[in-house]
């Protein structure tokens, strides 16, 4: 197995963060997964198993290793009449997954369609756009536990999926690798619109609704609305968006009527943190090269060479400023590693 020692993470988080680690090295196959945790590097270092690097946060250089995934691989396990379960490598690309899938015939994926990152990451915080959530059409994740160096199968069920969040962020963070996603894709179009903005999108492209159109009006939305990591430093919403009493949202919006907010339960409402962020001023907002990206205040940015430090220190400030004027907490959806 190859190591690299002490190389850069630049271009290895979307971030851009400008970190380096003591060691790193990729893997390809499973059997090269057994090779590094055999080997002293992986043994006497601390480890981090790293994908497409779109949401994560590095606040200094990592001094332990590194292991990109890069296993791929999509297999068709079984035919069923209404549906397809396949087993997809961790290291395949996630939106060259989705059009693989719709071009296959698949329906599921295509309102999730140029979410940036790997299939592998997919259940770590159970992905989401317009109205879907990877939740709903992963069968069971496979992996190695990374402590006891042993093969796992989790189903859908065990991985406690929520509204961005999962077993892998708790009880297993840090402490698996995860190598393949099984999931169940529908043959028949599944054409899910329910978010305002596709059926509107698709009116103006002047296309009937179905799986490529969906696809298409995702992508259109997408590019406008989010900022492209090749051309500015960001992991998509810093934040989540947060989900609380109904009760709560509606004293909020006695005084502050253009809340927005979407009811999740009988009594929870979950606000648009984005919103929040804006109210508070600020959108547009710049400290060195740590800001808040101009048209989307959930999303913060690094505009050339702010450090880690510098972007968390801001990210404190706007939560602090949410929550004197609204009294309401927001969280990070990023991964901070510290
Ligand atoms: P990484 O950033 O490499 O890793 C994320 C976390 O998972 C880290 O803690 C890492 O240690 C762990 N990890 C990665 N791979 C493995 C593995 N194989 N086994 C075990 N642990 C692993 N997210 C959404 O949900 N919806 C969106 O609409 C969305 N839009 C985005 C838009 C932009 C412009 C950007 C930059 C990000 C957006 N994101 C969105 C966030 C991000 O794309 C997703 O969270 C994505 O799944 C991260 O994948 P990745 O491969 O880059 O993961
Ligand atoms: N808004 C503002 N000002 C802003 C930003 C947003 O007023 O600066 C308002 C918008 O006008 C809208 C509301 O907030 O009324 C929600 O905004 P948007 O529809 O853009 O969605 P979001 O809540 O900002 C969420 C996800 C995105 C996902 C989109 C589409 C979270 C944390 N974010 O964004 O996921 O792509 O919905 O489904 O749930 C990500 O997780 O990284 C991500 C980009």
């Amino acid at each position: 197995m190859d190591f690299e020692k002490n190389i850069s993470l630049r271009k290895l988080n979307t971030f851009g963060i400008n970190v380096k680690c003591k060691f790193y090295c990729k893997v390809q196959s499973e059997k090269e997964m057994v090779s590094v945790i055999n080997s002293e590097e992986y043994n006497n270092n601390s480890h981090l198993i790293l994908s497409g690097g779109s949401n994560v946060l590095f606040l200094k250089d990592y001094e332990g290793l590194i292991i990109q995934n890069e296993i791929k691989g999509k297999q068709i396990i079984e035919e069923k009449s209404e549906s397809t379960i396949l087993r997809v490598g961790a290291g395949e690309n996630w939106h060259q997954f989705v059009l693989w899938s719709i071009k296959n015939g698949l329906s599921g994926l295509e309102n999730m369609a140029l979410i940036p990152g790997n299939v592998g990451s997919s259940p770590m915080q159970n992905i989401g756009a317009y109205g879907v959530e990877v939740k709903d059409f992963i069968v069971s994740v496979e992996g190695v536990n990374l402590d006891t160096k042993e093969a796992f199968i989790l189903k859908n069920s065990e991985c406690n999926f929520e509204y961005r969040d999962s077993i892998f962020k708790h009880e297993l963070k840090e402490k698996v690798m995860i190598t393949h996603v099984n999931f169940e894709l529908s043959k028949s179009p599944i054409n899910n619109t329910k978010y305002g903005a596709i059926k509107e999108e698709i009116r103006s492209l002047g296309l009937p609704v179905s799986t490529e159109s969906i696809c298409k009006a995702v992508i259109n939305i997408r590019t406008r609305k989010l900022p492209n990591p090749e051309v500015i430093g960001n992991i998509g919403s810093f934040f989540k968006n947060p989900v609380i009493s109904t009760s709560e949202f509606l004293k909020t919006q006695k005084q502050y009527s253009e809340i927005v907010g979407y009811k999740v339960s009988e009594t929870e409402t979950k606000v648009a943190a984005g919103w929040l962020i804006d109210q508070c001023g600020w959108k547009g907002y710049r400290k060195g090269d740590a800001g808040v990206h101009k048209n989307q205040a959930l999303v913060l940015v690094n505009h050339g060479n702010a450090t880690g430090e510098e972007i968390i220190s801001l990210s404190k400030e706007i939560q602090r400023s949410v929550k004197n004027k609204f009294e309401i907490d927001i969280h990070p959806e990023v991964n901070i590693i510290g």
